[in-house]
């Protein structure tokens, strides 16, 4: 079988529409009913909704208090389009820091979970997120675990990477099968 990958030259923002222009061609080649996507504030939940109907949508973002005090990172308007358009929105804790992120700021060193973390991001930051809010889904009861899903995430802010990937619940997280990677900064 061959397929492509798209490689960008640099990591970023820059990157979301084209990763979500291939996004749309690689869900209806695959025929993939479920999509998440990691978007903090909703803005590139938004472009990819605006894009892409007919297919479930979930819109994972920080859980509450990442920036600090007890501050919700999705802004009131991206929210509101989102929810019109039947975009679920996932706000929990990280898959893959977790209360390990808590012991290391306390006590220094790293946690397992942590460094699984950095192992996926040899590939890149997407590809760690794309992995991680696969998982924050899927614990939420919002996506199945029983057929391939495409996810994906970015570098700080915008998406720059997508895979095609079959989720799984974080009790059984060295199951979760990893099968096309659509798109990534090559750098
Ligand atoms: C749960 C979660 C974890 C994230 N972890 C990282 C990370 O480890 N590294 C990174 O560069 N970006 C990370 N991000 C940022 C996303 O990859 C993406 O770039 C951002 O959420 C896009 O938000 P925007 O639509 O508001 O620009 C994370 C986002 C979420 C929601």
């Amino acid at each position: 079988m061959e397929k492509t990958v798209h490689y960008f030259e640099n990591p970023g923002i820059e990157n979301t529409d084209k990763t979500i222009e291939l996004v749309k061609a690689r869900s209806q080649e695959l025929g993939i009913k479920n999509i998440v996507i990691a978007s903090a504030s909703g803005k590139s939940g938004v472009k990819l909704a605006r894009k892409i109907s007919n297919t479930h949508i979930v819109n994972v973002t920080h859980h509450a208090g990442f920036k600090g005090g007890d501050k919700i990172e999705i802004e009131p308007e991206y929210r509101e389009e989102l929810e019109e358009k039947g975009v679920e929105i996932c706000m929990g804790s990280h898959a893959l820091s977790g209360v390990g992120r808590g012991i290391s700021n306390k006590f220094g060193g790293v946690t397992p979970v942590e460094v699984v973390a950095q192992t996926l991001r040899l590939f890149s930051q997407g590809v760690k997120v794309c992995v991680e809010i696969s998982i924050m889904a899927a614990d939420a009861g919002l996506i199945p675990t029983d057929s391939e899903i495409i996810a994906i995430g970015g570098t700080g802010t915008g998406v720059d990477t997508a895979l095609v990937l079959k989720p799984v619940h974080m009790s059984n997280f060295f199951d979760l099968k990893v099968h096309e990677i659509i798109a990534m900064p090559r750098p």
